[in-house]
């Protein structure tokens, strides 16, 4: 099935990288010369995506900046002129929230949220393999964590794997270690029916008083389903200061000039 629209939800706050995050937003946070938001557009762009819809929030201007200029600059991207549109997120209620805000520019067909927090570097598009195999079940990109780390995500409880899905009996928004169903923790990828629209609207505030797109996943499960994708390739939570310098090192290490200054700083000489 054809997915055409990705939403990027950019309105979030980026506590944990306070101070740099109260005027830079952190989906601008460099990997080396790319902002984190580069590489989400760049997954969505190579799944074959054709319109591209920013939620977005105040002090967030210099990611549509960005685009601004990476669009008129066709080495980097050819995209049709107007196919990227930014709507507000005026205040900061949650993943859910952010999705529901983009309701009106999706229309009548299912759609893809890429959050630029999980960056995942494979030479496939990982939410462009979610679209090849989607098949009207909500669907979620998904690893395994460590069991101290569930209290982080999203968690699937699984009532069947095979060797590429997750089959989803129920979801739970950061559950502890001692609650959680399963150490399968959802990433930042979804493909989601429009219905879902309808139930993020009805949703009372989740965990962290937030509006969470786990509760709305988990109240369709009976009627949609809920498929986990076991993607390829490595995943940073460049959310986290430990992920973003783990992200850094990664892309630096695949460049001959710049890994060169990772082993002179191993070797002491930095
Ligand atoms: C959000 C989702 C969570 C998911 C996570 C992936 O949480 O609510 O279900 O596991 O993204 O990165 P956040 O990291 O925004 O708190």
């Amino acid at each position: 099935m054809k997915i055409n629209k990705v939403v990027f939800p950019v309105g979030g706050l980026g506590k944990r990288f306070f101070p740099i995050t109260r005027t830079i937003p952190k989906e601008m946070l460099g990997i080396i010369d790319k902002p984190l938001i580069h590489y989400a557009f760049e997954e969505a762009v190579a799944a074959g995506i054709e319109e591209f819809i920013f939620v977005t929030r105040r002090g967030k201007d210099s990611i549509e900046d960005y685009f601004d200029y990476m669009l008129t600059n066709s080495e980097y991207f050819h995209i049709k002129t107007g196919s990227v549109c930014y709507v507000r997120q005026s205040e900061p209620l949650g993943l859910g929230h952010a999705v529901l805000c983009a309701k009106n520019l999706i229309g009548n067909e299912p759609f893809a949220v890429v959050s630029a927090d999980d960056l995942i570097v494979h030479e496939k598009s990982c939410i462009g393999e979610m679209i090849k195999h989607y098949n009207g079940s909500n669907m979620v990109a998904s690893i395994n964590v460590a069991s101290a780390e569930v209290s982080k995500y999203g968690i699937l409880d699984v009532a069947h794997e095979t060797d590429k899905f997750l089959i989803a009996k129920s979801v739970d928004e950061k559950p502890s270690p001692k609650s959680a169903k399963s150490t399968h923790a959802i990433v930042g990828r979804y493909i989601l029916s429009n219905k879902i629209f309808d139930v993020l609207g009805n949703l009372e505030p989740g965990i962290g008083g937030e509006i969470q797109l786990t509760d709305a996943l988990l109240k369709m499960i009976p009627s949609c389903g809920l498929t986990g994708f076991k993607f390829e390739g490595k995943r940073f939570d460049c959310g986290s200061r430990e992920g973003l310098l783990a992200a850094i090192l990664h892309v630096a290490n695949q460049s001959e000039a710049l890994s060169c200054i990772i082993k002179n700083f191993y070797k002491g000489e930095i």
